[in-house]
């Protein structure tokens, strides 16, 4: 079998947690090296974080660092912000208690590693994204040919009808929109870049019943997922009167691994507001070609849900497990 071979680049956070989580157990993704970036919360932090995961999974996956900031500020010192943590928690993992492992902390920064493993395998590597998009524009700004030797980039981010931190803007894309406009407008007419946003990851909510299975079922894992989103349910009923979770980066990543579940794609052109106030971070996609520009992104808007939940099962627990919810919930 040939494996996929991923990078994944994030901001942990609870649902990077588990996108990461699931690509490590997935048997048929390879993960290449974690990248990091801040977002959720500061640099620090989701480095630590992303080292908890790949300590608790044994996986040994090494994290490099990158962006402290957005990119233009990136010249700025590094700031320990904590944007989320009414989301996600204080430490960005709900509290949860995993050690971090600071040897899988390399010197080597993240756009090095990123750009170097993309000359070693042309054409072979996908990024997964499930945080800002810096990383990515300054490995652009770096050097624009290696990056289009990337095979394609699913980023959990952005919206067409909707966002999350303004009416119009989702958080990651919020957080550093030039980045988002830099990385669609100069790769996305070369790369297949899947802008996984808001429309599509909503129609994955998962429910009580989901989760109960999972800890019903799934042993140690399932009470860690459990575990990992308890403060998350309660926000997602304070914030927006949700009974359940939406997990966004798990859609990205399932979503990577099987492009199945999304049901309706468009190719269209998407920019990124950066210069205004009251948009910022708002993407315009042009679904019905007006601008007549070139395509630069895949946008899934409709999912199968019952088929997302059926891999996310498979992949955590097992296949018998996955057919016996299955039969529960239908689909
Ligand atoms: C995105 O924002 C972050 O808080 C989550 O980790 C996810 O990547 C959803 O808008
Ligand atoms: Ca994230």
């Amino acid at each position: 079998m040939v494996l996929k071979k991923i990078i994944i680049d994030t901001d942990p956070g609870i649902d990077d947690a588990l996108a990461i989580m699931y690509a490590m157990k997935h048997p048929e993704i390879e993960i290449l090296g974690i990248t990091t970036v801040a977002g959720n919360k500061g640099l620090k932090t989701t480095t630590n974080n992303a080292t908890k995961l790949s300590k608790y999974f044994g996986s040994k996956v090494k994290v490099y660092r990158g962006a402290h900031a957005k990119l233009d500020e990136i010249d700025k010192p590094e700031i320990d912000s904590n944007l989320t943590k009414d989301i996600h928690g204080v430490d960005g993992l709900g509290g949860v208690n995993l050690e971090k492992d600071d040897s899988l902390i390399q010197e080597k920064s993240a756009y090095d590693f990123i750009l170097e493993t993309i000359n070693k395998y042309p054409n072979e590597v996908d990024i997964v994204t499930l945080g800002p998009l810096t990383n990515l524009a300054v490995c652009i700004e770096k050097d624009l040919e290696t990056m289009k030797k990337v095979k394609s980039i699913h980023s959990m981010g952005g919206g067409v009808f909707s966002g999350n931190v303004s009416p119009v803007a989702e958080f990651n894309y919020w957080f550093d929109a030039k980045s988002v406009d830099i990385v669609y407008g100069k790769l996305g007419e070369y790369v297949p870049i899947y802008m996984v946003g808001l429309d599509v990851t909503r129609q994955g909510l998962i429910d009580f019943n989901d989760l109960k299975y999972m800890e019903l079922v799934g042993g140690d894992l399932g009470k860690l997922v459990n575990d990992l989103v308890k403060d998350y349910i309660n926000s997602y009923w304070k914030n927006n009167r949700v009974f359940g979770i939406v997990i966004h980066d798990l859609v990205a990543m399932v979503g990577y691994a099987n492009n199945e579940i999304y049901k309706k794609v468009y190719n269209a052109n998407l920019r990124c507001v950066y210069d205004s106030d009251v948009a910022y971070g708002q993407c315009i996609v042009d679904l019905v070609d007006s601008w007549k520009l070139p395509k630069n992104a895949y946008i899934p808007m409709e999912m199968d849900s019952k088929l997302y939940k059926y891999e996310i099962n498979k992949v955590l627990f097992g296949e018998s497990e996955a057919k016996e919810y299955r039969k529960i919930i239908g689909g």
